[in-house]
């Protein structure tokens, strides 16, 4: 008998999209994706800015650039590999009214517009799948969903994004530049067509706020994530957490505190080089959800690049081509409105501090008081000089971050002190 046909269509032959028209163009692999598909996917076409460019893989018949008449030609299921905010969100949106399902690799606009657009496509009678916008690989959304949907999870926590885990490993193990690290990871098809929205933790916090949302049940698009991304990050604190056992890492985190509290949050954070997550180099990432009866669980995969990638948006491709066959779609999640968001400057950790004096006598009593002062307990200290000036590098005990926020403020006010170079969170050993 002959399998039914669904029509896909796509926007975006980048990284992602070139990839997933190979792998869904994939001879050897057509039997495997009629069977997981229950039907037979033929791709209807390809929009994208500009069909002069050369795209090897991409028959020239597949290319447009007119999205408008792609959507309208009969389409099942749309893949948006585009990226952006717009006009991506009103392809999407347009898509979902005429009952199109969707699959998205795009976290920014998830992060901003997912709740909506998942009403939407109920609405509609769609799916919207966004596997790959978290992870890359790791089928980790899928987990969240479906086989931890009735656990009470209490933290996820991980490295979600490739481009600065990649320019950090560089860092640690090679001495590298930021600047070089950050151009290889661009012409690997790690980072976002923006960098700063890799190195400045957009993309992390988008994907925090995707992870969160199927933790906890946040809503998408609901409050900031806090979030400070690697710029800040110098190679004398690598140096330094290297001299102390630690590496330095872009860490995401959502978690409850107490009973209604949730706190979401992206930062460098020293980790202690025995951790599971501090062996987690290049562009791979990893998460880890702790739930109340499963204990700890973790995935590691490649995180960025186009054809890892684009094995997450097959596999929600062939869900949605399965769902049409069968008339169902996916029921949006509703969200938790009892919990509220924690500021990250009530929370606690030990800090790592990085703090250019001027070398004369009285001055590294001067600076701890300050310390002190702050309620702010000192664990160990290590000085540098060079020439008239010195670099006090700080690690402390456990301390609330809006005293040791106050502790920098005061900090920066004395004329000894040039700069405090780095104000670090450090996440203690083991995954607690
Ligand atoms: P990319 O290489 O920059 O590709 C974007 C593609 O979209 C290009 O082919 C571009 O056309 C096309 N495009 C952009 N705006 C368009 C428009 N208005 N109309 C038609 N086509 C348009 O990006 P990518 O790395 O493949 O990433 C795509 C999406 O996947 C993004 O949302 C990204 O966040 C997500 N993602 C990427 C990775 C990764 O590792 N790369 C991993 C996970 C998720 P032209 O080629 O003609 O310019
Ligand atoms: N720019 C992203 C990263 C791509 O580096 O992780 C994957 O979402």
């Amino acid at each position: 008998m002959e399998s039914p046909v669904v029509r896909v269509g796509v926007i975006g032959g980048g990284f992602v999209g070139a990839a997933l028209v190979q792998l869904l163009c994939d001879p050897t692999r057509s039997e495997a994706l009629v069977d997981a598909a229950t039907a037979t996917v033929e791709l209807v076409g390809v929009a994208v800015r500009d069909v002069a460019k050369p795209r090897p893989g991409i028959g020239l018949g597949l290319l447009t650039t007119d999205v408008d008449a792609l959507i309208a030609s009969d389409l099942d299921v749309l893949v948006e590999v585009a990226g952006g905010i717009e006009p991506a969100r009103s392809y999407v949106e347009s898509a979902l009214k005429r009952g199109i399902s969707v699959v998205t690799a795009n976290k920014a606009l998830m992060a901003e517009s997912g709740t909506q657009l998942a009403q939407l496509a109920h609405e509609h009678g769609a799916d919207l799948f966004y596997e790959a916008a978290v992870g890359g690989a790791i089928p980790i959304l899928r987990a969240l969903r479906s086989s931890l949907a009735g656990e009470r999870i209490t933290r996820v926590m991980g490295i979600v994004n490739g481009t600065t885990n990649y320019i950090l490993t560089k860092m640690t193990t090679e001495g590298s530049d930021y600047g070089e690290a950050l151009r290889e990871a661009q012409a690997l098809g790690y980072a976002e067509a923006d960098p700063s929205a890799d190195v400045e933790a957009f993309d992390a916090a988008a994907k925090v706020q995707i992870l969160s949302t199927l933790a906890f049940g946040t809503r998408l698009g609901g409050e900031e994530i806090a979030r400070e991304g690697i710029t800040g990050v110098r190679i004398v604190d690598v140096d330094f957490a290297a001299r102390m056992g630690y590496v330095i890492k872009l860490v995401g985190v959502a978690e409850r505190v107490g009973e209604t509290g949730i706190s979401r949050r992206v930062h460098p954070a020293m980790i202690p080089v025995g951790h599971p997550l501090a062996s987690v180099n290049g562009a791979m990432n990893a998460v880890f959800v702790e739930g109340v009866k499963s204990g700890p669980l973790m995935w590691l995969g490649q995180g960025a690049g186009g054809e890892s990638t684009a094995t997450a948006v097959l596999g929600d491709v062939l869900d949605a081509a399965r769902n049409r066959i069968s008339g169902r779609h996916d029921v949006p999640f509703t969200g938790d409105r009892s919990l509220h968001y924690v500021p990250a400057s009530e929370l606690s950790s030990p800090f790592y501090l990085s703090v250019d004096v001027l070398d004369r006598p009285g001055v590294l009593a001067e600076v701890a008081s300050v310390f002190g002062r702050h309620d702010v307990s000192i664990q160990s200290m290590d000085q540098s000089g060079f020439g008239d000036e010195a670099r006090l590098a700080f690690l402390t005990h456990e301390a609330l971050s809006a005293d040791v926020e106050a502790t920098v403020k005061e900090l920066i006010a004395l004329e000894s002190v040039e700069s405090v170079g780095a104000c670090i969170r450090v996440i203690d050993e083991g995954v607690t």
